[in-house]
């Protein structure tokens, strides 16, 4: 299939990489990173090969939601620098070809930005009917049965105005009403104002949730066959989720994107449960977001079967012209080396071999080069509301978002010596940057050669995909004219067939530039990528 466009390339061919602020670097030593940390590492970003770098929010927030509660879409949060700051990162990650991306949240604002302050007012605010407000049921409760997905009934009572508003998320995450067109306007001029300072494109935060049903409907009763998260809430989402009407927006912002040059990026976080829903967040191929987090690729095992099953559907169901993204962590899931190779090194290096090689851009969340692990969280170091909660039935999301090791000097060289950072490290002596920096056997090690293989071979930055027949446990594909991808997913040695030519790639580094023709065997959980 074609690679599309040479505008495209870029984004297509390279790999991207999640950044998540406040853990990332501590540039003046008050514990949380910054953009100033961001810059200083632009170096090191550089040298991975990553072309493009996806910033969580650094908007200006309370913080109840560590940032995915805005209360100005348009200036940067104090803790994290200035907007001198952000163009200085923009312009500095020119200088060395990455490229900034930023997360836009558009489904909700923080109850203290000035547009909810208002809206509170009262029944005739200004801003009243830019978020989701009702009437109390008959019998004075909430007006439906929405359940937040943190939890509890997604309505909270106003009492001086005697009427609910609604919250898909946190209290303090009020939803905009997306019926309203002065919401639309005010979004178009956020895009815009960050699109024209150069930033390259948005994650979009939960884009399948913008806009909810206009008659406000009850959710039916989950069954038996709903996913886990529907079951436990007793209500399938049907309602205040995956409306066809946010289509409409996500088409808007398509048009405004493809009048700036190069166009700017639209990637979604689609966490729906199927393929065939994730697939509509591509609209025609050429309408609505460049690419679509796929969540139930992240939610797989790492198994050769399921994963295999999972990559074939994508790629028999995705529109003409549209491209896939892989990824295996994110700030709101364990991270893959935690949760799909459970620490172990030979694994974590399949884990990357898969995402780097498959075809589609692959995002990596930060430390994944390195194969980081979740930190251990205890509940006084809880930091996530979500976690605090549900303890100890749900740990919440700081494991995830520990703080990024880059020496095993004290601080972990993310704050200087002596600053305790928001969040503890994950134990930095084992397992560092620049440790594995010098090691050429590291994780760190073969994620570089890795990202270099991909960057240097068009079949695998861009060329189709096809799955070739392979023993049980293994999975072996085709990238383009003559590469060939091959895994042994197992603890046991695996023998694959019909492999020829010289190694290029390997998990492990002693294959690299050997000849095969015909029978390899294949180490439990090892990869290989052959070159015709
Ligand atoms: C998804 C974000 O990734 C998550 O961190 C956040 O809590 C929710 N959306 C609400 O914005």
């Amino acid at each position: 299939m074609a690679a599309g466009p040479d505008e495209d390339r870029w984004w297509r061919g390279g790999v991207f990489y999640q950044i998540y602020p406040r853990s990332f670097a501590d540039s003046n030593g008050d514990g949380y990173g910054d953009l100033p940390g961001i810059i200083s590492r632009l170096d090191y970003l550089a040298d991975l090969g990553v072309a493009a770098l996806w910033l969580s929010p650094v908007t200006v927030s309370p913080n109840r939601d560590w940032g995915y509660d805005v209360a100005d879409y348009c200036d940067i949060d104090p803790d994290f620098g200035s907007l001198e700051d952000l163009d200085r990162l923009v312009s500095e990650g020119a200088r060395r070809d990455v490229r900034i991306l930023l997360d836009l949240v558009p489904n909700h604002t923080s109850d203290q930005h000035p547009w909810f302050v208002d809206a509170r007012r009262g029944r005739d605010a200004a801003h009243r009917n830019w978020y989701v407000w009702a009437d109390p049921a008959p019998d004075g409760g909430p007006p439906n049965n929405w359940i937040s997905v943190f939890g509890g009934s997604a309505w909270e009572f106003d009492e001086p105005s005697g009427q609910y508003f609604l919250h898909n998320f946190e209290l303090q995450q009020p939803d905009l009403n997306w019926w309203n067109g002065d919401v639309r306007d005010a979004f178009d001029a956020i895009v815009r104002f960050w699109w024209d300072r150069g930033v390259a494109g948005f994650r979009i935060d939960v884009c399948n949730m913008m806009i909810k049903d206009a008659r406000l409907r009850d959710n039916p009763p989950a069954t038996e066959d709903d996913p886990l998260d529907q079951q436990l809430m007793g209500v399938r989402s049907v309602y205040n989720s995956d409306r066809p009407e946010a289509h409409d927006i996500l088409r808007r912002w398509r048009a405004i994107s493809d009048r700036y040059d190069p166009p700017r990026l639209l990637i979604g976080e689609t966490n729906v449960e199927q393929l065939a829903t994730l697939m509509q967040f591509y609209g025609n191929g050429h309408d609505e977001l460049h690419g679509g987090f796929n969540f139930v690729f992240i939610n797989a095992a790492l198994d050769a079967t399921s994963m295999r099953a999972i990559v074939e559907e994508v790629e028999a169901t995705l529109p003409d012209g549209a491209w896939p993204l892989w990824t295996g962590s994110n700030h709101d899931v364990s991270r893959l080396a935690t949760r799909w190779a459970g620490g172990e090194g030979a694994k974590v290096r399949c884990a990357l071999m898969i995402l780097l090689c498959l075809r589609g851009t692959p995002f990596l969340y930060q430390g994944d080069e390195i194969g980081l692990t979740d930190g251990p969280i205890d509940q006084a170091d809880l930091r996530d509301a979500v976690g605090i909660r549900f303890w100890p039935y749900y740990k919440g999301r700081d494991p995830q978002r520990t703080p990024m090791p880059w020496s095993h000097a004290p601080g972990g060289g993310f704050s200087p010596a002596g600053v305790r950072p928001w969040l503890p490290l994950t134990d930095a002596a084992r397992r560092n940057v620049a440790d594995q920096v010098e090691d050429p056997d590291s994780v760190l090690s073969f994620t570089r050669r890795a990202i270099a293989r991909r960057s240097g071979n068009e079949d695998l930055a861009l060329g189709s995909y096809s799955s070739l027949d392979s023993p049980e446990d293994t999975w072996v594909f085709q990238r383009g004219r003559g590469t060939v991808v091959a895994l042994n997913m197992s603890d046991a040695a695996r023998e694959t067939s019909g492999l020829r030519g010289s190694i290029t790639l390997a998990t492990d580094r002693e294959r690299e530039g050997h000849q095969v023709d015909g029978v390899v065997t294949m180490a439990p959980w090892s990869g290989l990528v052959v070159e015709t």
